[in-house]
């Protein structure tokens, strides 16, 4: 008999098309999340679950009787309760490596674009406030041969630094460890502590997971270090920064701008930010390519197939879930 599973909400269709070859499939395919109380009662006798960042898989959610496993489409899995999920014996799994390299493009297009104020450039120009090319018209700042300081040199950090060969750029690192000598010598990275790393850079990006001790890292007393000319990009989690001390330090102009992808209370924004012409805001879209959206989502399903078939799912983010079950 196949197992029963659901999908939380519309995925690409290849990893919706797997699932239905080998399992009995709800499929929410609206766009919309279903809610706790919507997925409680939707999983009532599904072995599995794919979930997406929008659904907080809590404690309520994992408590679900017979559920094995939820496989998240995403790389940060901050929506769910990990360790309610291995105290319930209930595998989760996410989606590294795929996204990595689609992420870094995006970071540099937010830091290009905040750089060469490329929003506010075209509200400018749809505006119809174009009236000829003018020496001083929406200067920006350069960005080859500046210091971009990475906080986090993990995969997406080290895609970024590979990056920022091409615009010759000196590059300061700093992360909760620091990496080994060959990955720092591969990223060209000096690590630093964060304040000199906020001090000396001219682009800060962020690339940290969302945890108790990530949160609210860049907050006032951080963005009072940066020079007033940094931008500061994040395309992690919106709660690693305090976003009510970003609003009040980019209308000070504290620091030069801001090229973000996500927000500490998605999908709302702080209040005053949306209003802000040195911010460039993007809705969470950094690894949003066909391409990139398709590998996820089918990497979600393996994991997921993987699990429910009795194999260990190649990326899982409760290994010790796994190994007690082992033991069992
Ligand atoms: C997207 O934000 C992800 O974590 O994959």
């Amino acid at each position: 008999m196949k197992p029963k599973i659901l999908i939380s909400r519309v995925i690409p269709e290849p990893a919706v098309e797997l699932l239905r070859r080998h399992c009995e499939v709800d499929y929410n395919s609206g766009d919309r999340p279903l809610g706790r109380a919507g997925l409680v009662r939707r999983l009532k006798g599904k072995r599995g679950l794919v979930c997406l960042l929008t659904d907080d898989i809590d404690d309520a959610v994992l408590a679900s009787p017979g559920l094995e496993m939820a496989a998240n489409v995403a790389v940060g899995f901050n929506n769910v309760d990990v360790a309610a999920a291995t105290r319930r014996g209930v595998l989760i799994s996410n989606t590294p490596g795929v996204l990595t390299e689609t992420t870094a493009d995006f970071a540099w297009t937010l830091l290009l674009a905040a750089a060469r104020r490329v929003g506010e450039a075209e509200r400018f120009l749809r505006a119809g406030k174009y009236k000829g090319w003018g020496i001083l018209m929406l200067l920006g700042v350069d960005v080859h041969g500046k210091t971009l300081g990475l906080v986090g040199l993990g995969r997406i950090g080290q895609a970024v630094a590979r990056r920022a060969r091409g615009f010759g750029m000196r590059l300061l690192y700093t992360d909760l460890s620091r990496a080994t000598p060959e990955a720092e010598k591969e990223a060209g990275a000096e690590f630093v502590p964060l304040e000199r790393l906020l001090k000396d850079s001219d682009f800060v990006s962020l690339h940290v997971p969302l945890l108790e001790s990530t949160r609210h890292m860049i907050g006032e007393r951080q963005f009072a270090m940066m020079k007033p000319t940094a931008v500061l990009v994040n395309t992690s989690r919106g709660p690693v920064v305090d976003e009510a001390a970003l609003v009040r330090a980019l209308k000070a102009r504290r620091i030069a701008g801001a090229g973000l992808d996500v927000y500490e209370r998605e999908p709302k924004l702080s209040p005053g930010l949306a209003k802000l012409e040195n911010a460039v805001l993007a809705p969470h879209i950094a690894s949003a390519t066909v391409e990139t959206r398709t590998k996820m989502a089918m990497m979600a399903a393996e994991n997921l197939l993987a699990g429910l078939n009795g194999q260990r799912p190649p990326n899982l983010a409760n290994p010790e879930c796994w190994d007690a079950r082992a033991k069992a």
